[in-house]
């Protein structure tokens, strides 16, 4: 592998949502070296990038990546779409500091065998011993936290546990944690109250570390869920993240209008951030209260049917000679897609300034929601290419210089001289997911090149497997 290369000659669209322009990128060792005019003898090996898009490696906010890192260092659905730093630990969901043999409910987003990390920093080394394709950053999940500390979860947590949960994650932030997630949708963390929830969070307010969350409900109650999260954040004093931004359910469509008024209202008081997968399906687990009737549901496994995977909820009923929701009991536990959103709050979400990109994609289905192949691309093809809906330049920062911010993933997300050279060279053009419902698993189209830590990590038609320069990211200093 060549320390320096240079690539030559392509559109700098550097991160921080200015404007692109045409110069060359000398990457040396791990870091990016130069930007600028720079004479080809100078390099080890030149890359031409006439004609392509040089920017940052994307950072995938929302991911359930934690187990499967570790599992499938290669990392294909993510690194073939241009990313190369996932953050784990999303949705309440986290592997570490929690070592059981049977998770529940819904840990088992991440697979079964991996609850064996004490401690946070356990789990950074497990990382850094694999070397996966690309970044891994973590956030300490409320659930696990729960499952680790509380001898039952149908309560809220009492004094001492608050207390022992609030230690747990302050010894995550000595390890490098960005903060906190929860998942009070979740059985298992619906019964948490806010001052537990805002408790523990204050333990990581030193640190510099977030709150992101999976509210209570996406629903008819969402405004309540977001003002509660609000003062979650404002009372633990950290910087708010909505996950997987939305409005469920066909009795909310449009309202996105109002919840992003609201945020837009809040954030005159406290910091928030969004995140959004460019899909009008959900995925997660299968639960009967999230089958209407109305709405089309795909199966993506299911313990009892495996046979299921991938066929509608509505067509296994007609099958069985029962209605959706006994269907559903009895697909229980398994996953499903949900087509619970409209496209014009899609497109509303998308198009917010403070809005990141984040698949929320589910490596452990059998038929997962394309989106854990295709996010990074879609948005990039589809609604910045075809539809016109954001420029190339604020995609772009949506995927790389705004996520490292919020973040404190320190000296990436930006490409200047001294960051670390994680890149992602693709054609404007030609850029788009590939991945569907009835093929979740094809890999987009249109990356050409994606350096990670200075290391090439994929080429777009190369049958040669490359080596993997992925690592552990300790929360380093916001801004
Ligand atoms: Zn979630
Ligand atoms: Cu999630």
């Amino acid at each position: 592998m060549p320390s320096t290369i240079l690539l030559r000659n392509g559109l700098i669209v550097d991160g921080s949502g200015k404007a692109g322009y045409r110069a060359d990128v000398l990457l040396d060792g791990e870091l990016i070296a130069q930007v600028g005019t720079i004479d080809p003898a100078t390099a080890e090996e030149t890359i031409d990038c006439s004609g392509l898009v040089v920017a940052p490696g994307f950072i995938d906010v929302h991911t359930h990546d934690d187990a499967i890192v570790l599992d499938a260092p290669g990392m294909l659905p993510k690194i073939s779409q241009g990313v190369t730093t996932v953050v784990v630990g999303n949705c309440g969901i986290s592997l570490a500091p929690l070592q059981t043999e049977a998770p529940i409910e819904p840990l088992g987003l991440l697979g079964t065998q991996r609850f064996r990390f004490e401690r946070l920093a356990a789990y950074a080394d497990a990382v850094n011993a694999t070397r996966p394709a690309l970044n891994v950053a973590a956030l300490i999940g409320h659930t696990s936290l729960r499952a680790a500390a509380m001898p039952q979860l149908d309560r809220a947590a009492d004094a001492a546990e608050r207390a022992a949960m609030a230690g747990m994650l302050r010894q995550a932030m000595d390890d490098g944690a960005l903060g906190l997630s929860s998942g009070v949708f979740y059985e298992n963390a619906y019964a948490a109250d806010e001052r537990e929830l805002a408790e523990i969070a204050a333990a990581a307010a030193g640190a510099g570390g977030v709150y992101a969350t999976h509210i209570r409900t996406e629903l008819d109650g969402i405004l309540d869920a977001m003002q509660e999260a609000a003062r979650t954040a404002r009372h633990s004093g950290l910087p708010l993240v909505l996950s997987h931004h939305k409005c469920a359910g066909p009795a909310n469509w449009g309202r996105t209008r109002e919840t992003l008024a609201l945020m837009d209202r809040l954030a005159t008081r406290q910091p928030i951030g969004l995140d959004v997968y460019p899909y009008t399906a959900g995925s997660t687990v299968l639960r009967e209260d999230l089958v209407d009737g109305v709405i089309d549901i795909i199966i993506t496994g299911s313990e009892p049917h495996p046979e299921m995977a991938g066929k509608l909820l509505a067509d296994i009923a007609a099958l069985w000679g029962v209605d959706q929701r006994e269907a559903c009991r009895r697909l229980i536990p398994g996953g499903a897609c949900y087509f619970q959103m409209n496209e014009e709050d899609v497109r509303r979400v998308l198009a917010h300034p403070r809005t990141m990109i984040g698949s929320d994609g589910l490596p452990h289905d059998v038929r997962p929601h394309p989106r854990l192949w295709g996010t990074f691309p879609r948005v990039l093809g589809h609604y910045c290419r075809d539809i016109g809906l954001l420029q190339l330049e604020s995609a772009v920062f949506k995927m790389t210089g705004l996520p490292a911010a919020q973040f404190g993933l320190d000296k990436r997300g930006i490409i200047t001289p001294g960051n670390y050279a994680d890149i992602t060279v693709f054609d404007a053009q030609t850029i788009r997911d590939r991945a569907t419902f009835s093929e979740p698993d094809r890999v987009s189209e249109g990356v050409r090149h994606v350096f990670v830590n200075g290391g090439l990590g994929y080429e777009e038609n190369s049958s040669t497997a490359h080596s993997r320069h992925g690592r552990f990211l300790r929360r380093g200093l916001r801004d």
